[in-house]
C-alpha cells in the first residue's frame, strides 16, 4: 500500500483513544465506589440499629438461635474453652436469647459457679428457663434487664460475654459505663460479633458495629483490650479487661 492509498483510509484513532478513556473513567469511577463501599464497611461506624429481635415470633428466634449449622461458624465450645472459665466463676451472658452460651458456661463454672442469663425479652427468658431446666442446669438466674442496663448485681461477675448482640444495643459506651459496677475488679467483657465485611452477616452492613469502633466504645467505658482470638471465621472475638479508670465522653446514638 502505498502513501495515497494509507491517506484514503478512515483515521479510526481518534474514535479508538476516545473509547480508551471512557473506559479508562468508567473504571477509574468503579474502584472509587467499591473503595468508599468496602472502606465504610471496613472503617466506618454503626449508623442504624437492625430491628428489634422481638418483631420476630419466639418460635422463630428459637429455630434461629438454635439452628444446628450455626456451631459450624460459631463455634461456642471453642469459644468457651478459650475463655478459660473455671469452676466458681461468675459469667453474664447478655442478650443470652435460648442461652446457647449460658447452657456452656454454666456447665464451665459447675459446681460452684454461675449464670447470669440477661435479656430484654421476656418470652425468650422464658423458654431459657425451660429448657435448663429440662437439662438439670440449676446454676443459671435469669435477668430481665433494660435496654440500656444489663441490671447486674454489684462486684458479682467475673466475665460479662456477649455474643450476637452488641449491635441490638443503642448507646454502648452507657451501657458498658453501667455494666462496669456489676463486674469484679479486672473483670472481662468478652465481644463476639459480625463485621459489616463478613463474608455471610445477618443485617445490613450499617446495623453492623466495626471492630475499629467496638475497641473505640470499650476504651471510652474504660475497658482495655486484651486478647483478641482469630479462630472464627465470620466474626471477631475480643476480650476486653475493665480499668481502674472510667473514660467520660459520650458516644453518638445511632438512630
Ligand atoms: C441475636 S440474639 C443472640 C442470642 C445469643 N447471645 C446467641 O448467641 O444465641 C440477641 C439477643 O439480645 C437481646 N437483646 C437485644 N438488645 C438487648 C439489650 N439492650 N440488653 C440485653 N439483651 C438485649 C435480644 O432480645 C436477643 O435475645
Amino acid at each position: 500500500m502505498n502513501r495515497q492509498q494509507r491517506n484514503s483510509l478512515p483515521d479510526f484513532r481518534p474514535a479508538l483513544f476516545s473509547h480508551l478513556r471512557r473506559a479508562h473513567l468508567w473504571l477509574t469511577r468503579g474502584a472509587v465506589f467499591v473503595f468508599l463501599v468496602c472502606g465504610v464497611a471496613a472503617f466506618g461506624q454503626q449508623t442504624s440499629l437492625p430491628r428489634a429481635t422481638t418483631a420476630r415470633p419466639l418460635n422463630e428466634r428459637v429455630a434461629d438461635y438454635e439452628r444446628a449449622e450455626r456451631e459450624s461458624w460459631q463455634k461456642p465450645d471453642e469459644i468457651v474453652k478459650a475463655l478459660e472459665l473455671k469452676n466458681g466463676d461468675v459469667v453474664a451472658d447478655i442478650g443470652a436469647g435460648t442461652g446457647y452460651f449460658s447452657r456452656r458456661f454454666a456447665k464451665a463454672v459447675a459446681p460452684a459457679g454461675k449464670v447470669y442469663a440477661v435479656d430484654i425479652a421476656a418470652d425468650i427468658l422464658e423458654f431459657l428457663k425451660k429448657d435448663s431446666e429440662k437439662q438439670n442446669l440449676n446454676n443459671i438466674v435469669l435477668v430481665l434487664s433494660k435496654e440500656d442496663d444489663p441490671m447486674l448485681p454489684e462486684n458479682s461477675v467475673d466475665l460479662a460475654f456477649f455474643s450476637d448482640t452488641t449491635h441490638h444495643i443503642a448507646n454502648r459506651a452507657n451501657f458498658y459505663r453501667k455494666m462496669r459496677p456489676g463486674l469484679k475488679k479486672g473483670g472481662l467483657m468478652a465481644i463476639v460479633d459480625f463485621p459489616p465485611d463478613a463474608s455471610v452477616h445477618p443485617h445490613k452492613a450499617e446495623e453492623l458495629v466495626p471492630r475499629s469502633q467496638v475497641i473505640a466504645e470499650a476504651e471510652e467505658a474504660g475497658f482495655k483490650l486484651r486478647k483478641e482470638f482469630k479462630f472464627l471465621p465470620r466474626q471477631y472475638f475480643l476480650v476486653f479487661e475493665k480499668t481502674d479508670q472510667e473514660h467520660q465522653t459520650n458516644q453518638t446514638i445511632p438512630k
